[in-house]
């Protein structure tokens, strides 16, 4: 006689809360970190721009611009890290999520066009929810990025919403060749990535925006691509948006 035991949920949960544990500490080391390094950086950023100007080095203006242009590639990235304080404040606003995707959606295609891929919207009617404007522009921006990143010339995005359970969805399904189960359980580890050119932080950046949202991400991954759903709790009716 044998006895089997489907543990693939539990280990779902068990990897989601190693997820949030890591998430956690670096969040709090973050907001700390951040500023002690991004302090002296502005020092020494405005005394090159100071030497920059200066005849005696006008012939390693070359230099003195590029070591410009590292600092600042530096700072952006600090900038990112910031954002995953944990307790980072938001203004959050009751909102329609179709609305906010429909301002963003002209950027985001001209991003497509640029690396020769397609991008639609799929989007059904949906109650209003609670978000931070800016952090959800960032949570789609960043999964629409890697979903196009993920896909040959000619691939197809897609942005869906649709209502599940009582709850507003956002879905972001590409036709890339999925995630391989050794990446997927290290996704959303700050500065994990696979990419040459990738910092690994746009994914640790969706996870703690989620959680501030009190959202959940489920991944659905396979050789037909991935789709990343985020599923935001409704408003109670009757709410309309200020
Ligand atoms: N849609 C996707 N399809 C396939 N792989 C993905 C997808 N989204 C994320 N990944 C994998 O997860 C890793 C981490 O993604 P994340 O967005 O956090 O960092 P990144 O894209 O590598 O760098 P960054 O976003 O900072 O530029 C990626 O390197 C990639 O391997
Ligand atoms: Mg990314």
């Amino acid at each position: 006689m044998t006895i089997a035991n489907d543990i693939t949920e539990l280990r779902h949960y068990q990897q989601e809360v190693a997820r949030l544990d890591r998430l956690h500490l670096i969040g709090e080391m973050s907001a700390g970190i951040g500023h002690e390094i991004r302090n002296p950086m502005t020092t020494v950023r405005g005394f090159l721009q100071l030497l920059g100007g200066k005849d005696r080095y006008a012939r390693d203006k070359a230099y003195i611009d590029l070591m410009l242009e590292e600092l600042d590639r530096v700072n952006a990235i600090i900038t990112e890290f910031l954002s995953l304080a944990k307790d980072k404040p938001v203004e959050k606003k009751i909102r329609s999520l179709n609305h906010k995707i429909r301002t963003i959606f002209p950027l985001l295609r001209a991003d497509a066009m640029k690396q020769g891929k397609n991008i639609e919207m799929e989007l059904a009617d949906l109650p209003y929810i609670t978000i931070d404007e800016n952090e959800i522009k960032q949570l789609i921006l960043n999964l629409v990025r890697n979903g196009l990143e993920a896909m040959p010339p000619g691939g197809q995005l897609t942005i869906k919403t649709f209502q599940s359970n009582g709850e507003a969805v956002l879905a972001v399904q590409d036709q890339g060749t999925g995630i391989a189960p050794e990446v997927l359980e290290k996704i959303g580890t700050p500065f994990f990535t696979t990419k040459d050119q990738g910092t690994g932080l746009g994914l640790a950046v969706c996870y703690s925006i989620v959680q501030r949202h009190n959202a959940r991400i489920n991944i659905k991954t396979g050789a037909a691509g991935t789709t990343f759903y985020v599923s935001f709790k409704v408003n109670q009716v009757g709410l309309e948006p200020e």
